[in-house]
């Protein structure tokens, strides 16, 4: 036997993967433990957890991998430093002591953090090499073209290459400080919103705006080449010498300074959104016919944390070059634990790799689960009053009635998902026929911006009808955005609203998950994946015709995904959640004791607003 501990930590999304004899045993972030948005910290709790799911001990590991090479990071670090000098001594001061007790002492902190007991070898490959090898080592492909898309790594900001039975090759790269990932974040900064977590905000903003700014980025911030590579006009941006993204310069050419964290959004912070996401996708789009055309292959493999992208990720899969496209449900920093490992397992030790008809990722369903008795013991000791339903279809029925009669439900079932996404096992989940459900979702239950859109599952069956999909369309990672098919969109009357006005009208027949630009995140529900979520839907759509929910992940805003029952418990209490399922158990909102005494504000308080 081969165990294999993949780690990742000390930038943004800390996790742990471990594979043994080339299978992922379990994976998971550390937010979900710690309760704490994106946390960097040493994973001790994922690396703990992922030993325990295996039962081994730290000292029968073969090998720990870690998802990049710190030296060269460093390296990257003082170079950059070395050439603004005396600029930018802040932001380096800010970053040494990280650096200096922790970076630079990597073999000694894992060794710490395993209790010491591990004394074999670690493994340092490069940062795109774990990304390109989480895009591929899991996907459907024996063959593929590869593509990283990415802040920066050690020097890499994005690469493209190829994959190959059990080897990925890395042919081209673009280097720091030339960053798609990190001229996202930089509009992602100015729109007032956190770099590294608001930059799907910024996605969901851009329908909202016009896409007025896109020959200004152009002829200013970037020199885009056919091949997808560009240089940025580092004048415009603050990110190698400063504690900002943007210089003044970029203010300037914008009309002013950034927005400030929480004031009203502007038709420029709109304007501003479309226009970068526009000129994401031309970049997003010539990368991937340049590595079509150096591969020449036929599928592509996509990771790093611009993957995440799923409106460039839509276009792509429609508009070609690639007939398939598989993405790492955990393209961020998270995703890159899952690589070292597989990487060690096939590249390193040149395992074979065997492909199946789909992917070896197992729905992302890698993390924690909890037993009935679990879930039972904790209920009982804190008092709740619940129903347990022995049947699995008198409990979909039962939940599926609820959810048609527009009451919220909380749903937590089996393992947890690996990566930001909540695919149907730590959700929150409601009637996506409502016209009121997106704003009660957004205000009352998740307490966060009322523009944000929310995705939809769907029967994977029925996935052509509501949108424009292939009927062998399979997007169970919520990592494609598709157009609401034509014949379910409701025609608008009257002149076009402009800006957050555009939320007032119903866009179709599942209004709470038509983005004002008729889009839709879809996540495509099979029977293999998800077992009971389908069983679920299928129950609802006895009863309403319809093949659609609503599915946003299981927190407020700020939150980690939950991932106990004690977790699950805490934010339903907290909220304005109307129903609580967990494994077999039902918990109704009014019919619990304490139902009062939970007050909102001071569970919020606990999370840092994202
Ligand atoms: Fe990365």
């Amino acid at each position: 036997m081969t165990a294999i501990l993949g780690i990742s930590a000390f930038y943004h999304d800390s996790a742990a993967a471990l594979v043994v004899d080339g299978q992922v045993v379990a994976a998971a972030q550390e937010e979900r433990f710690t309760r704490k948005k994106h946390d960097h910290e040493f994973p001790v709790h994922a690396i703990q957890y992922c030993l325990e799911e295996a039962g081994l001990k730290p000292e029968q590991l073969d090998y720990v991998g870690f998802y990049d090479k710190p030296f060269l990071k460093f390296e990257r670090l003082l170079e950059t430093y070395l050439a603004f000098a005396p600029a930018g001594f802040r932001s380096f001061l800010t970053a040494m002591p990280l650096w200096l007790h922790q970076k630079l002492h990597l073999p000694r902190e894992i060794s710490r953090g395993l209790n010491h007991r591990y004394k074999k070898r670690y493994v340092f490959p490069e940062h795109h090499e774990s990304h390109a090898a989480s895009a591929f080592f899991p996907s459907p492909f024996d063959e593929a073209a590869i593509l990283t898309l990415d802040g920066v790594g050690e020097w890499a900001t994005a690469t493209c290459g190829h994959g190959r039975g059990n080897r990925i090759t890395l042919t081209h790269e673009l280097h720091f400080p030339h960053s798609l990932g990190l001229l996202y974040s930089a509009f992602t900064y100015f729109c007032g919103f956190r770099v590294n977590s608001g930059e799907y905000k910024l996605m969901g903003l851009a329908p909202y705006g016009e896409p007025r700014y896109v020959d200004l980025i152009r002829e200013k911030l970037i020199d885009l080449k056919d091949d997808g590579s560009f240089r940025m006009d580092m004048s415009y941006f603050n990110y190698c010498q400063g504690l900002t993204m943007t210089s003044k310069r970029f203010a300037r050419l914008f009309g002013g300074p950034p927005r400030k964290p929480e004031s009203p959004l502007t038709e420029r912070e709109m304007d501003l959104a479309a226009s970068i996401q526009r000129v994401t996708e031309q970049i997003v789009m010539r990368s991937a016919r340049h590595v079509h055309r150096l591969t020449g292959l036929k599928n592509l493999c996509l990771a790093g944390g611009v993957a995440l992208n799923c409106v460039s990720n839509g276009r792509m899969l429609r508009e070609g070059p690639f007939e398939d496209i598989w993405i790492q449900p955990a393209a961020g920093d998270a995703g890159g634990a899952l690589g070292v490992a597989l990487f060690t397992w096939h590249q390193l030790l040149g395992n074979a790799r065997r492909v199946g008809p789909t992917d070896s990722q197992q729905a992302s369903l890698l993390g924690p689960s909890f037993s009935d008795e679990q879930v039972r013991r904790f209920l009982e000791a804190c008092g709740a009053r619940h129903r347990y339903f022995d049947d699995e279809d008198a409990l979909c029925e039962h939940v599926a009635e609820l959810i048609a009669s527009e009451k919220v439900i909380g749903w937590m079932q089996g393992r947890t998902e690996f990566g930001p996404r909540a695919l149907g096992s730590r959700s929150i989940l409601g009637d996506a026929r409502s016209r009121r459900m997106q704003s009660v979702m957004n205000l009352k239950i998740k307490f966060r911006e009322s523009f944000r859109p929310f995705a939809p599952v769907v029967l994977r069956e029925r996935v052509s009808e509501f949108f424009q999909m292939d009927d062998q369309q399979d997007s169970p990672y919520m990592l494609l955005v598709a157009p609401v098919a034509e014949e379910k969109r409701i025609a608008q009357n009257g002149a076009p609203e402009k800006g957050l006005d555009k939320l007032k009208a119903a866009r179709s027949v599942v209004p709470a998950i038509t983005h004002v630009d008729y889009s839709a995140r879809v996540q495509t529900v099979d029977p293999e994946r998800h077992g009971r979520l389908y069983k679920l839907m299928k129950a609802f759509e006895r009863k309403t015709g319809c093949p659609v929910m609503i599915n946003t992940s299981f927190n407020v805003r700020g939150e980690p995904i939950v991932c106990s029952p004690e977790h699950a418990h805490r934010c339903f209490m907290a909220t304005n959640m109307d129903v609580l399922v967990m494994g077999n158990f039902v918990l109704h909102k009014e019919e619990q004791p304490d139902a009062r005494e939970h007050p909102v504000d001071e569970y919020l308080a606990q999370f840092q607003l994202d």
